[in-house]
């Protein structure tokens, strides 16, 4: 085959190839060691002198067009894969960025900041105690023995290991009172747990906030100005409450408050002189010292405040309700 038609043979595959692949086997069947370029070439050796520099320069020529011609399209099918990946891999980086979804607190975390700011404003300290408490700090040092019939009304879930769920926040006035002696001013916020048969206001598990005021000569009225002081702060509409007379073992005396809520009482806050057995058991002398002490909803707080009218969908975790908080 002459030169010439090697040559056009090879430019027209080359310009055929649509892909590096195909481009380089086409480089082996021109340009390889069994081409029928490099066999002319190999043949120059055996032409009549006179001709050989002439063919010779002739095939290199040929030789370098099809190289050329292999590096122009390898160079075109490099920069057209750019040009698409360009294409389909836009991104246009002056775009302002989509903005990611905030979320936000649990109504009764907005609701226990709220206190915690609160009391923190009014000398309070916050201290937590425990979801898994012992036997002795939950009951007895609350001067609820284990004979003691209040006991059925802190119905709770028993560990193996012999303690319990804690049912109410009143054991973290013992370990404050045993931490930090007294005076002392405190409030406990977390959650609690009971044996209870659930429905719109009662839940297995919920939450409380207890307050205990430690001190020389506190009186009841220290408690119905602090309690009244604190419910005008909490409730920030104006909510009808009711004091009535209540029974704790570990304050004496002992007192409740309602609130009323759609025409009906709702249970928010015990509260009450603390019992001489609880300081006693703290650690206190109850002859030196008196205090007041308070356990307030924190869940029936956040119903109120934002007009949820059953407990039970704080723990759902659906988010078409905790959406709207
Ligand atoms: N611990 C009580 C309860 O859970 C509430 C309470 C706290 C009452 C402090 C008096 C004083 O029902």
């Amino acid at each position: 085959m002459n030169l010439d038609a090697i040559q056009e043979k090879a430019l027209a595959g080359i310009a055929g190839a649509s892909d590096e692949a195909t481009l380089q086997s086409l480089r082996v069947r021109y340009l390889g060691r069994r081409s029928e370029l490099t066999a002319a070439l190999r043949g120059l050796g055996k032409l009549p002198k006179e001709e050989r520099s002439r063919a010779g320069a002739a095939a290199n020529r040929v030789k370098q067009a099809i190289e050329a011609a292999f590096a122009a399209r390898s160079d075109a099918l490099h920069r057209s894969r750019e040009e698409s990946i360009a294409e389909s891999e836009w991104l246009d980086l002056s775009l302002p960025a989509p903005v990611s979804r905030r979320g936000h607190l649990h109504p009764i975390t907005q609701v226990e900041e709220q206190l915690d700011r609160l009391f923190r404003g009014m000398g309070y300290r916050v201290v937590e105690g425990p979801w898994v408490e012992d036997e002795w700090h939950n009951f007895d040092a609350l001067n609820i023995p284990e004979w003691h019939p209040a006991r059925d009304s802190w119905d709770t879930f028993w560990l193996s290991d012999g303690n319990l769920l804690r049912t109410h926040t009143s054991p973290v006035q013992i370990r404050a009172m045993r931490r930090f002696g007294a005076p002392l001013r405190v409030i406990c916020p977390g959650r609690c747990f009971r044996n209870e048969a659930v429905d719109a206001t009662h839940e297995a598990c919920f939450n409380q906030l207890e307050g205990l005021v430690i001190d020389r000569e506190i009186t009841p009225g220290h408690l119905f100005h602090s309690i009244r002081a604190i419910l005008a702060a909490i409730l920030e509409e104006e909510v009808e409450t009711r004091f009535r007379p209540s029974y704790y073992p570990f304050t004496e005396p002992s007192f409740d408050v309602d609130i009323l809520r759609d025409g009906s009482w709702m249970e928010l806050c015990g509260l009450g002189m603390v019992h001489p057995r609880v300081l006693e058991a703290g650690g206190l002398s109850s002859e030196e010292w008196t205090g007041f002490a308070f356990g307030l909803g924190i869940d029936r707080l956040a119903m109120m405040r934002f007009g949820i009218d059953d407990i039970r969908w704080f723990h759902g975790g659906d988010l078409r309700f905790l959406e709207q908080f």
